[in-house]
């Protein structure tokens, strides 16, 4: 009887250890921290426009009266500002040392924002 009940414990341990084994790895194949992840994989215009518009680009730098005269809000003018001074831009989302870093006031631009940024403009800002 004594056996049979320390067989029964151990086949218990035995599974409840595998089990917890099988947790850890649905945890590391689906991970739930989704944070962490920075997706830069094809990027296009419109996904730029929308890390532009809710970095506030798109307040100063939109229209005919856009400061600087570059107009964010479009691809022809984006893609126009680019062709010349690509390095320009990606200077002022991070280290500024062309000017004020963008924007000028309030949050800058989030390390994931830039970085799709920074690999839309790498990959020639399709459109
Ligand atoms: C509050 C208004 C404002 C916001 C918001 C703003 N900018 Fe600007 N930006 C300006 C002004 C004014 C200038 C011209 C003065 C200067 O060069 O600093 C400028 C200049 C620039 C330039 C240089 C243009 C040149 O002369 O070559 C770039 C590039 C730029 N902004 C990109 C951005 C980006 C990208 C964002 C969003 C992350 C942004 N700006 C947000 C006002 C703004």
């Amino acid at each position: 009887m004594k056996s049979i009940l320390s067989l029964a414990l151990a086949f218990g341990v035995i599974v409840l250890g595998s089990s917890g084994c099988y947790y850890d790895v649905d945890d590391e194949l689906n991970p739930k921290d989704t944070t962490s992840i920075c997706d830069t994989a094809a990027m296009d215009y419109a996904s730029i426009r929308s890390v532009f518009d809710n970095g506030t680009c798109l307040n100063c730098h939109s229209g005919a009266n856009a400061d600087a005269g570059l107009d964010l809000s479009t691809y022809a003018g984006t893609s126009q500002y680019l062709n010349s001074s690509a390095s320009t831009l990606i200077d002022r989302i991070t280290v500024g040392s062309t000017g004020d870093i963008m924007p000028p006031s309030g949050p800058k631009l989030n390390d994931c924002n830039v970085s799709k940024t920074r690999a839309w403009i790498n990959a020639g800002f399709p459109q």
